[in-house]
């Protein structure tokens, strides 16, 4: 080995021992008699020390001429500081060089190579693997691990496999966009990258494989926001032979087994909410469930009394921000304004304040007698101090506003905490959504779901009021995983690519392979898939999974690093068969 130990080891009972050391040049004080060196791994930083007079002069300059982040090994004798650092575990000791021999110099950084750094982020995109030197990312991809190594010990206690599944598959119209993949081989032929491996997990079940897991990369062409990337990966499971409450609680349980381990908390058993109840109170099929806040509707008590706004509207619903009655008008004016931005698009935000004795004002007084207004108060139980908020207009964008305000204030008065854990499952999903432009039904999870057996009788006529024995997992508010019971029987999975569009052709054609499998003695089954990079960007307090990965994409699906996507030669475009219309490459961001 070229170290006897890492920069991270050392204490005070190796006080006297002669050790080797190896890591990059982090710091160099040079205060004329005494010159001091942090030397730092992934492990932590030691101190290395030359002092005038006792250092011979030659490895004396050697040390002077240093650079930061020169990779070097040093040999010499561990000694007591005189001034210890106790915010260092090695702060204690220090080594007193002997020798010192450069392995590779090193040119300056771009950015610093310190838990705060003066790198923007495209500049630290750009040197990811200096990025990755830094404590709190280095920090980050180690939490990654321990989530990946408890996820497969958890796993493989209840007898899980974890099986491959190809990279290299077929389109699927259903879902986001596929990556596609061109075939040398099979010229106008294209794979596509897999989504999920939603049919192969399927596949082995019709296999016998009744336990299977997968840590495994997916791919989607979406739009990219904090917490989606093109390329992500999932902890992808499948069982055979259970019903949708063995799933929920044996997935619960991997839950709480990272939180202990992996964070030492220990959750309480997650609450279930329906998805109808979801909407109602929270106006999202994700509700963020550290802080109350519930949409209280306000329908029968006012309407009729002249005023318009909410005569005419189908929904008006508020909520009570506890605490908020001192709020002021520029206060009120800028959640005015939030609302009426275009991607929120309320009309307007009315507002009332409860008064310390105990009298509501509110922004529509001309309507409401200060009896409509206690009314209004009773029905928030709402104390003196609070503010009530509350929009009109149609019900799903209601809502959907309302939600955006509800999250607003919920950051506005500090109880959104990255410190506190709050999940629960959200259950019965309605099986279809009405894709308005193809004018046409999606399937809301994915086609391969189950539909409630009790609400098959609606499949002609109501077809929007089926529920699926569709499920997701929910915490602060980030959808970290989701699954279903799955149709098993042919005839009924012929029944739902109908429902959704496809001729029988068009579904022989996709899916086939699934449906021939299924005659061949499938067993009833269902499964989840948790998103990998949410669940640690949870446990690690960010918003954003880019920190958990080690080379992740920018925003326009670029790794600036690599420089890809990149064009690709004439040759390798013949190869694959492959002409180009007259595009110009868009300016790289
Ligand atoms: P779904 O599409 O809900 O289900 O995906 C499961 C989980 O994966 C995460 N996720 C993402 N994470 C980062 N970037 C993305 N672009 C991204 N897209 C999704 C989410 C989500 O909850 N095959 C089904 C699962 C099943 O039915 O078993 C599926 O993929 O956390």
């Amino acid at each position: 080995m070229l170290r006897t130990h890492t920069c991270g080891e050392l204490r005070i009972d190796n006080v006297g021992e002669e050790v080797i050391l190896t890591g990059w040049v982090q710091r160099l004080r040079d205060k004329g008699g005494m010159l001091w060196i942090d030397l730092r791994d992934r492990y932590g930083i030691t101190q290395l020390s030359f002092e005038e007079g006792l250092t011979p002069e030659a490895l004396l300059n050697q040390a002077r001429e240093l650079g930061r982040e020169f990779v070097i090994r040093v040999v010499g004798k561990v000694i007591e500081r005189e001034s210890k650092n106790d915010k260092i575990p090695t702060g204690a000791i220090e080594l007193k060089v002997t020798k010192l021999e450069v392995l590779n110099a090193a040119k300056l950084p771009p950015f610093m190579i310190e838990d705060e750094t003066d790198g923007g982020d495209d500049l630290r995109m750009k040197y990811r693997y200096l990025d990755l030197r830094r404590n709190p990312v280095r920090r980050n991809l180690e939490l990654r691990h321990r989530v990946m190594r408890e996820t497969r010990n958890y796993l493989d206690g209840l007898y899980f496999i974890e099986v491959e599944t190809p990279v290299l598959i077929k389109s699927t119209p259903e879902g986001a966009r596929d990556f596609v993949v061109p075939s040398r081989m099979n010229p106008g032929e294209f794979y596509a990258l897999p989504q999920s491996p939603q049919t192969f997990k399927q596949l082995l079940m019709v296999s016998g494989f009744d336990k299977y897991y997968q840590i495994v990369k997916c791919f989607r062409d979406e739009d990219l926001r904090a917490d989606r990337q093109p390329e992500f990966t999932q902890i992808d499971c499948e069982l055979s032979f259970v019903t949708q409450e063995d799933i929920l609680n044996t997935f619960e349980g991997l839950i709480h087994h990272l939180f202990q381990k992996v964070k030492g908390v220990n959750l309480p058993k997650m609450p279930r909410m329906t998805y109808a109840d979801a909407m109602r109170l929270y106006g999202s099929d994700k509700p963020d469930t550290r802080f109350g806040m519930q949409f209280v509707e306000l329908n029968s008590l006012v309407k009729n009394k002249g005023f318009k706004v909410f005569d005419d509207a189908e929904l008006i619903v508020g909520i009570n921000a506890t605490g908020a009655a001192s709020y002021t008008r520029k206060q009120l004016d800028e959640l005015t304004d939030f609302v009426k931005r275009p991607q929120i698009g309320a009309t307007g935000l009315v507002y009332a304040r409860v008064n310390e004795d105990g009298s509501v004002k509110s922004s529509v007084d001309k309507f409401y007698a200060p009896e409509d207004l206690a009314e209004w108060a009773a029905a928030f139980n709402a104390k003196p101090g609070d503010l009530l908020l509350v929009l009109a207009g149609g019900k799903d964008k209601t809502r959907k506003a309302l939600n955006e305000l509800r999250l607003e204030m919920g950051t506005r008065l500090g109880l959104r905490d990255k410190d506190t854990f709050s999940a629960l499952w959200v259950v019965d999903f309605p099986l279809l959504e009405w894709d308005e432009e193809m004018g046409r039904f999606h399937a809301m999870h994915h086609p391969f779901t189950s539909p409630k057996p009790e609400d098959l009788e609606l499949i002609d006529d109501r077809p929007s009021d089926i529920r699926a024995n569709a499920y997701d997992m929910v915490i602060n508010g980030v959808e970290v995983g989701g699954g279903s019971i799955r149709i098993h029987d042919r005839r009924l999975q012929e029944q739902m690519f109908r429902l959704l569009g496809f001729s029988n052709d068009e579904a022989k054609a996709q899916f086939g392979f699934l449906m021939e499998a299924f005659e061949y003695g499938a067993p009833p089954h269902g499964g989840i898939a948790f998103g990998f990079d949410r669940l640690c960007s949870i446990f690690g307090g960010s918003d954003s999974i880019r920190d958990y990965i080690a080379f992740p994409k920018n925003n326009s699906g670029r790794d600036v690093m690599i420089d890809a996507p990149s064009p690709i030669s004439d040759a390798q475009l013949d190869e694959l068969h492959i002409k180009m219309r007259n595009i110009t490459a868009p300016e790289k961001k």
